[in-house]
């Protein structure tokens, strides 16, 4: 099978830098020699590789850097449908978040009745009124859906395709208060630290595929979704997370389903780490997830 590791070292769509570090030090861990060993032909993509840095903050409202959010996404998009056309699948790597605007949109523009699990302490549904930092990480769920109503020049190519019934939510634990009444207003599945206390993971993500419905899936994995205990360098950690099994059981077991087409590993930022160990861990568990997801076993 063929797969594309497209690297999307961007940080705009929140404050803090060395999110774009990411890519490069999952790169170095081995990350494509380990799919190779997986069975995949791998090529490697740089959409964002011609970007110029980013300009002075330039802000829409209260909304950060609009501009190159619009254009960086919308080159990852191209970049994915294309990989997608030539039936190799999308690998991700973050950068911030918001890289999920331009992930997401190619695989719903090359297979409209695909499902989105979001994998994340965080919902990301923030609409440009309901998002109280202005980072565009908190919204790129709202951009997906067409929550906003004034978007910004640079993101009106966004198409807009998510249904409200074809995302399901694991990991919830921060969520804001505009964004808890989006997801009750819309219905959208949403299962959090709670449930997957309550009923465990495995249960959570059958529950999680029925609310969503048959079709391809994408997995759009945050990765402090896991407890800082495991994954400490990321941009907003939040206690009470994943363990490190239930953060891999859930690829693992999607693997297992054959229904992943696209998938993204984001929020990795290698320079949020106060030691050595915090850097190998973040990576260590940022790549785990991928390896499982493409189909590695532990027997
Ligand atoms: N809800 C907060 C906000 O909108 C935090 C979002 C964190 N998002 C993330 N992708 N880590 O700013
Ligand atoms: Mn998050
Ligand atoms: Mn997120």
């Amino acid at each position: 099978p063929q797969l594309s590791i497209v690297l999307a070292p961007f940080s705009g769509g929140q404050p803090r830098k060395g999110v774009d570090l990411g890519p490069k030090y999952m790169l170095k861990q081995g990350l494509p020699t380990h799919l190779e060993e997986l069975g995949y032909d791998v090529e490697i993509n740089e959409p964002l590789a011609g970007l110029p840095e980013a300009e002075e903050d330039d802000k829409f409202g209260h909304i950060k850097n609009p501009t190159s959010v619009g254009d960086a996404t919308k080159l990852i998009y191209e970049n994915n449908l294309e990989a997608l056309n030539k039936n190799s699948f999308p690998l991700t790597l973050g950068g911030d978040h918001s890289i999920a605007i331009g992930t997401v949109s190619a695989v719903l523009e090359k297979h409209p009745d695909a499902g989105l699990l979001w994998v994340d302490a965080h919902a990301d549904i923030n609409t440009l009124e309901s998002t109280i930092s202005g980072n565009l990480h908190g919204c790129p769920v709202s951009f997906l859906m067409g929550l906003n109503e004034n978007v910004p020049t640079s993101l009106q190519w966004v198409p807009k395709k998510l249904r409200p019934n074809k995302i399901a939510y694991i990991g919830l634990r921060d969520v804001d208060p505009g964004e808890k009444q989006i997801l009750k207003k819309l219905g959208i599945p949403a299962f959090s630290m709670y449930h997957i206390d309550r009923y465990g993971m495995n249960t959570v993500i059958e529950m999680a595929l029925e609310a969503i419905g048959p079709g391809p899936l994408i997995l759009s994995y945050d990765v402090d979704a896991i407890d800082p205990q495991y994954v400490p360098a990321t941009g907003t950690p939040v206690r009470g997370g994943l363990t490190l099994r239930e953060a891999l059981f859930l690829p693992e077991r999607l693997a297992e389903t054959k229904r992943l087409v696209a998938m993204d590993v984001v929020e990795v930022n290698p320079r949020l780490a106060s030691n050595d160990v915090h850097v190998v861990d973040t990576i260590s568990a940022g790549c785990a997830v991928a390896r499982c997801a493409l189909g590695e076993t532990l027997l």
